[in-house]
């Protein structure tokens, strides 16, 4: 049988790049294997976030780019999916005459069946419809072969309803995987010689709460934590109001989990905080990080922060920066607000001008870079223990790896140590990866 070509473009997150797995999977059984190149594709599928600007703008502009793939190729299938997708339904299809195929956030599992319909009536077709329940987050990803980690999606969707936040109107209501689903999953991937496993969710700290049967996500992480094979278990996200006690103590007592968490605070005003509807305060955050480090004390904390949300003052935004001083992240993601259609933000006063946004954001990178730097000089001449994933991006000569801290290693080594953990010495620190001497 001859195999038909999928190309999948993602942008976005995480929980993107894992769906785009889990796509890919899934249209296996359609005869699908997937390709680098779009040029060689017999389908073609952007995977789209809006969550921030632009988004909508990128997704036309890479379509543009298959214009004339589709007139060389009249059987070539075109597909949009992701939170576009969901956003923009058949419009998408009005405004883009080459395009076959949208599906939104909740499809992903009806895919194989709207491709046969495109191929079979030549229309194109739009489907974005919600469920209560997503079937697609069962859909078990074997990760490539030799793959050391994997995603494991635990729950969707999300009922935060954060004031600047699109994901609940696109991704539906909050819904947890069922506990035993979740371990035999991580369990096939263990038998499969996948040792890290990162845990997916909106916000993964309030596992269980749509299941109602106490299942929760600590017990979740002692659960993994003590199937053979495991060595690491990350998560991401989470959300400071849902970071409890017990999910704090698994940094003390789940070997297994990394000393590493993402922790969006989103600024380190209360004003600001309270109109984003994040129900937390800095006080509570500076808590947080606090009883991580008592925890774990090499910790490395991860935040997402925006800045010039309406009616941020230039007092607010001094004290996201005396939030980070005092914080002191080992990486950040920051963004300038930008408003999503439908959201509670857009009705609020204090639009902050686009220079003065700007500014901000370049101010507080600079600081970021700042103490991104500072932590990884304090790393220079410890030994750490990485866990080898492949050959390093700037040389095939070097291997590559990850910190417990999920920070990257790059080092002289062999490429039969993918898949084992050893101890490197860092000599080097650079912003974004560290360069080491192995010991083993
Ligand atoms: N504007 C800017 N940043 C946003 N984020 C989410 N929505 C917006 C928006 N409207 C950021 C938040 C979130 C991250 C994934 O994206 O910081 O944590
Ligand atoms: Fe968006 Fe807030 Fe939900 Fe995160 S917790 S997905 S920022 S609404």
């Amino acid at each position: 049988m001859t195999t038909k070509k999928l190309f999948i473009r993602t942008f976005g997150c995480q929980m993107n790049v894992h769906d785009s797995e889990q796509l890919a999977e899934l249209l296996k059984s359609s005869g699908y294997g997937t390709t680098g190149s779009a040029k060689d594709a017999d389908l073609i599928v952007v995977n789209t976030c809006s969550i921030r600007d632009k988004a909508e703008q990128k997704v036309y502009s890479e379509l543009g780019r298959y214009r004339h793939l589709r007139k060389a190729k009249p059987h070539l299938i075109i597909g949009v999916c992701g939170c576009v997708a969901q956003q923009q339904g058949e419009r998408l299809l009005e405004k883009i005459p080459w395009l076959d195929l949208v599906f939104g956030t909740h499809n992903i599992h009806r895919l194989p069946e709207l491709i046969s319909r495109v191929g079979k009536t030549g229309r194109p077709v739009a489907e974005t419809g919600f469920r209560e329940t997503v079937p697609s987050i069962g859909i078990l990803a074997l990760p490539e072969k030799g793959s050391v980690s994997a995603f494991v999606t635990i729950m969707q969707g999300c009922d935060n309803y954060c004031a600047f936040c699109v994901v609940p109107y696109l991704r539906g209501r909050e819904e947890s995987r069922k506990f035993h689903d979740i371990l035999a999953e991580v369990r096939t991937l263990a038998a499969h010689g996948v040792k890290e496993v990162t845990l997916l969710g909106q916000n993964v700290n309030s596992y269980g709460k749509s299941l109602g049967n106490g299942h929760s996500f600590s017990e979740l992480l002692r659960a993994i934590g003590e199937i053979e094979g495991i060595e690491r278990i990350r998560f991401t996200t989470s959300h400071p109001k849902d970071l409890t006690d017990d999910i704090i103590d698994c940094f003390r007592n789940v070997k297994a989990l990394c000393g590493s968490i993402h922790l969006p605070v989103q600024s380190g005003a209360d004003a600001v905080l309270a109109r984003m509807n994040r129900r937390y305060t800095s006080a509570d955050y500076l808590d947080c990080v606090r009883k991580l480090r008592e925890a774990c004390p090499d910790i490395a904390v991860s935040s997402d922060i925006i800045v010039g949300f309406p009616g941020e003052t230039d007092q607010d935004y001094q004290k996201t920066l005396d939030l980070m001083e005092k914080v002191r992240f080992d990486t950040l993601f920051s963004f300038q607000y930008s408003e999503r259609k439908g959201t509670a933000a857009v009705g609020l006063d204090g639009k902050v001008n686009p220079d003065e946004k700007r500014r901000r954001l370049i101010d507080l990178q600079a600081l970021q870079d700042r103490h991104t730097q500072e932590k990884n000089d304090t790393l220079v001449g410890r030994t750490v223990e990485v866990l080898v994933e492949g050959t390093s991006r700037k040389t095939s000569r070097d291997m590559m790896g990850r910190t417990r801290t999920n920070k990257i290693v790059n080092f002289t080594g062999d490429r039969d140590l993918v898949g084992k953990t050893v101890r490197v010495r860092i000599v080097e620190a650079f912003l974004h990866s560290l360069r080491g001497e192995m010991l083993d």
